[in-house]
């Protein structure tokens, strides 16, 4: 809600005035200028803190001698005086004493001092002698207690904003603010009524009061009619549906929010006023009754609400466009008159007991306005209606839809997301080209037979197939390669018989690609076709009938994000999500020993799944090079020889399943190095030798380690042939503290710039010395 304002155009105008002073000085008096005296007041504000302006903004913090360097400023162009200051998290700390320079800035008419922590907050009452000031936000900075009394003298105010504080007691000072436009005090503790008083303040046109622990007690209010208010919001409070009565005699409300009230009895919303209403969210707040009786009532949502049946007046409501009613307890029929609203567009209904659709079932679409429907998770069963050319997402998941997928999809030139995974749909994939509008095709758990068609021209724009869990047999169509914007493809779970698919590597955006149980055959590695996927992260091609030998420096160039070591994201992205919809793929995944489902699937998340097939020959020692692996399974397969030793810089590994192969000679020292590793699983192999000893390989089970030729040592029962005398020197050694551990790592990263032996050389150091020293070093 709070949005950064610098004022870039005043800092240019800026630029001018100093370049058109430089020549016309005396010819130009009326052009903007800062005043001196407003310099000194804002340099002695700058010394009054030891940081201005943090990592939020890069800019450098203000110099006297640089006009520019006044960021978050803005001067009057007429009389050089201060009128804005935005502060938004300059991470001012310490006190604004009541003395401060701020306060001197008389002329301010807009301070923004917000995501600011100050120690005590007696400045407050001290704003009021900044009597010009019109916005004032003051919202994320802790601020406890009262609003101060104060207040009630910034009669010019006409933005105030107070959300994310502590804030307590009494609105009143704010009723003299007749001025005041848009008041925000979300996420406070305010208690007590929504008074009318705030209600109707004369201009005010938007009031957010969301997150407090506002009730409404048993005396009703009585509020005028004439007030302005348009945007309400009051959800996140206690509120029990007394308020509903006054509320509805505010003749201007257009915007009205109610989300998730705490109360324990179920809301009666049945109300003749609410006249302007246009979009009423009642989510998450238990409702017995629903009425309003206003025409113009554009977007209505009634999600987790705990209805039983369509409420319906909305029958009535000529200007719906958006409806949610899902997680209710809606079940039987939906009703006819649904699909002849004139306006509405946007429709879900997930998660209800629903099971059909009255009427005509097949047509009843064909005719709606609708061009968003979700079904997902409900009873319906029979055969899908056919749906209307204008539909963009069609959401039919988790039902028990039966029957052929109709060809009517093939007419769909807006649809963007299609899913109608979860169901119990037979027959095959229709042979249409599929509209180059698709992005999301989600048919997963169905029924699905015959092959996967060659419906994927040029113009596709799909980024996500999933066809998993199946009986689609046939070959990988090859008109996959069209599809340029693909990055997850999954085939898992059916009938394929085909060889391994080299030409994947052509798709310049795939991410992920899942093969697990078909019957793909043959070797996956050809000196006629070397394999580097730009942007592959995970790959499950378990369960197959994949053979041959994979030389050792197989993955060289097998992959870059798998090479390199992810960048650090803001926030966590995802694979094939889709901003417009929010949809986003989910998989199976098998990893430390258990099968999961990953609900999204994060863009730094790694796999290698090579389990269950017939590869032999030694595992490739360039393994080692796919730093940012997370998940690596080459179980049951015939891999041979000794297990490489390069694991060194896999250190993101959590869970590695080498067992069922005919792996043989000692467990690698460096396994015990990986500090993130913490599924193993080596069984039923050939090994010898002493299980090294570190954090992680202690903690696991022994099932991990059994079924080899010779080794010994915990978590196994055997001790190893003259226990002590043979240790190695690193197990006598006290494994170092986690952290440091993961430094010397990183360090040693560093090292491998100027040459790998020089790095190895660094990596002996640091076995012996500490950190500090290594870095010391290393600077020289
Ligand atoms: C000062 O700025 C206002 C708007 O910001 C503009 O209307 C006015 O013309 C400007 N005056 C001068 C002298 O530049
Ligand atoms: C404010 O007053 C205190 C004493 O009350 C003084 O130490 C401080 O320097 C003054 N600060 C300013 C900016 O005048
Ligand atoms: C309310 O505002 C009026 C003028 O608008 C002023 O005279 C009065 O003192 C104010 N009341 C308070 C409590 O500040
Ligand atoms: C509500 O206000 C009206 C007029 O402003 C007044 O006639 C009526 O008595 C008030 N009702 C209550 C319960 O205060
Ligand atoms: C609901 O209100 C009760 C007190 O009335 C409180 O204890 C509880 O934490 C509240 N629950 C939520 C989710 O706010
Ligand atoms: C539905 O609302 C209740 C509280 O009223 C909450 O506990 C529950 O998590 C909500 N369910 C969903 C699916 O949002
Ligand atoms: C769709 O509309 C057309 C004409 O507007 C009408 O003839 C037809 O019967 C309607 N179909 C359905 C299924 O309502
Ligand atoms: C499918 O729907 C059932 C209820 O109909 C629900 O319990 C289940 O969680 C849903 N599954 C998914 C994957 O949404
Ligand atoms: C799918 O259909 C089969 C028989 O046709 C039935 O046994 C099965 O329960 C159905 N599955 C679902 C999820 O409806
Ligand atoms: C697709 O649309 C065309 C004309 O718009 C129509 O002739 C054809 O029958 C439609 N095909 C299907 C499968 O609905
Ligand atoms: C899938 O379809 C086949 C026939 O096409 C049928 O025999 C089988 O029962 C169906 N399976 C399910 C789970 O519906
Ligand atoms: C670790 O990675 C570096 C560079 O990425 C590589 O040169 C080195 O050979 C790798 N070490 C091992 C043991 O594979």
């Amino acid at each position: 809600m709070v949005k950064p304002c610098f004022h870039v155009s005043s800092i240019s105008s800026f630029l001018c005035f100093l370049f058109v002073t430089g020549f016309f000085v005396k010819s130009l008096v009326s052009l903007p200028f800062p005043r001196l005296d407003q310099i000194d007041i804002l340099m002695a504000l700058k010394n009054e803190f030891q940081i201005l302006k943090c990592d939020y903004s890069k800019s450098k913090s203000w110099t006297r001698k640089d006009v520019k360097s006044f960021d978050g400023v803005k001067f009057d162009n007429e009389t050089g005086v201060v009128t804005e200051l935005v502060l938004f998290g300059a991470c001012l700390s310490g006190s604004l004493s009541a003395n401060s320079s701020l306060f001197r800035l008389h002329h301010l008419r807009y301070l923004d001092l917000s995501f600011n922590y100050f120690d005590s907050f007696s400045f407050l009452p001290e704003l009021t002698k900044l009597t010009n000031l019109e916005f004032l936000d003051l919202s994320y900075m802790g601020l406890a207690g009262e609003i101060p009394t104060s207040f009630s003298s910034l009669n010019r105010l006409t933005e105030l904003r107070l959300s994310n504080n502590e804030l307590i007691g009494s609105f009143s000072p704010l009723y003299n603010l007749s001025k005041l436009s848009s008041l925000y005090l979300s996420d406070n503790h305010f208690s007590g009524n929504v008074p009318c008083s705030l209600l109707t303040l004369p201009l005010l046109f938007d009031l957010d009061l969301s997150q407090n622990h506002l009730t409404d007690s048993l005396e009703t209010m009585n509020c005028s009619s004439s007030s302005k208010l348009a945007t309400l919001d009051l959800s996140y409070n206690r509120l029990c549906g007394r308020i509903l009565e006054p509320l509805s005699k505010l003749t201007s409300l257009k915007y009205l929010y109610l989300i998730s009230q705490n109360t324990t009895d179920p809301i009666n919303f049945v109300s003749l006023g609410f006249k302007s209403l246009e979009e009423l969210d009642l989510s998450g707040t238990a409702i017995s009754r629903l009425s309003i009786g206003s025409p113009n009532l554009g977007m209505l949502l009634l999600n987790n609400c705990s209805i039983n049946e369509f409420p319906t007046f909305i029958k009535n409501l000529r200007n719906l466009d958006h409806l949610e009613v899902a997680d209710n307890r809606l079940k039987g029929e939906v009703p006819k008159w649904l699909w002849s609203l004139p306006s509405l567009n946007v429709l879900s209904l997930s998660h209800n007991f629903l099971d059909s659709f009255e009427g005509s079932p097949k047509n009843i679409l064909l005719n709606s306005s609708l061009v968003t429907l979700d079904l997902n998770s409900n009873a319906f069963r029979g055969s899908l209606p056919i749906i209307s050319p204008r539909f963009i997402y069609m959401i039919a998941s988790n039902n028990s839809f039966t029957g052929d997928i109709p060809l009517s999809l093939c007419n769909q030139s807006y649809l963007s997301v299609l899913d109608l995974s979860h169901n119990n749909f037979s027959g095959s994939i229709p042979w249409c080209p599929i509209s180059s509008s698709l992005q999301y095709m989600d048919l997963r758990n169905n029924n699905l037979t015959g092959r996967l068609p060659d419906i994927f021209d040029k113009s596709g724009s799909l980024i996500t197939l999933d066809v998993s869990h199946n009986q689609i047999t046939g070959k990988l169509p090859r008109s996959l390669t069209n599809l340029k914007n693909i990055q997850f493809v999954n085939v898992e779970s059916n009938r394929i018989v085909d060889t391994f698919p080299f030409w994947l590597k052509d798709l310049p955006n795939l991410k992920v690609i899942v093969l697990r149980s078909n019957m793909f055959h043959g070797p996956i590695y050809s000196p006629q076709h070397p394999l580097s996927f730009p942007q592959l992260r995970m790959v499950d091609i378990s369960r197959n009938k994949f053979t041959g030998r994979l030389p050792h420096d197989y993955f060289v160039n097998w992959s870059k994000p798998l090479i390199s070591i992810p960048r650090e994201e803001r926030g966590p992205q995802y694979v094939g999500y889709n901003y417009s919809s929010g949809y986003h793929p989910s998989m199976y995944l098998r990893n430390k020993g258990i099968n999961m489902e990953l609900e999204k699937i994060l863009e730094t998340y790694t796999e290698i799944d090579f389990s269950e097939n017939k590869f032999e020959g030694q595992i490739p020692e360039s393994i080692g090079l796919l730093k940012s692996l997370i998940v690596l399974n080459l179980s049951s397969n015939d891999f041979t020889g000794h297990i490489p030793s390069s694991w060194a810089n896999l250190t993101r590994l959590e869970s590695l399943d080498l067992s069922q192969n005919q792996l043989s000679g000692k467990i690698p020292q460096e396994l015990a190095t990986l500090s993130f590793l913490d599924y193993i699983n080596v069984s039923h192999n050939k090994l010898t030798g002493q299980i090294p000893q570190g954090t992680q390989i202690g903690g696991q089970p022994k099932s991990s380690f059994e079924g080899n030729l010779n080794l010994c040592g915990p978590p196994l029962e055997e001790g190893c042939f003259g226990d002590k005398a043979s240790s190695t020197p690193e197990t006598q050694e006290p494994e170092p503290p986690k952290q440091e551990q993961v430094l010397n790592w990183k360090a040693a990263a560093i090292g491998y710039g100027p040459g790998v032996l020089f790095g190895l050389a660094i990596a002996q150091v640091l076995y012996l010395y500490k950190p500090v020293l290594f870095f010391k070093l290393f600077r020289l």
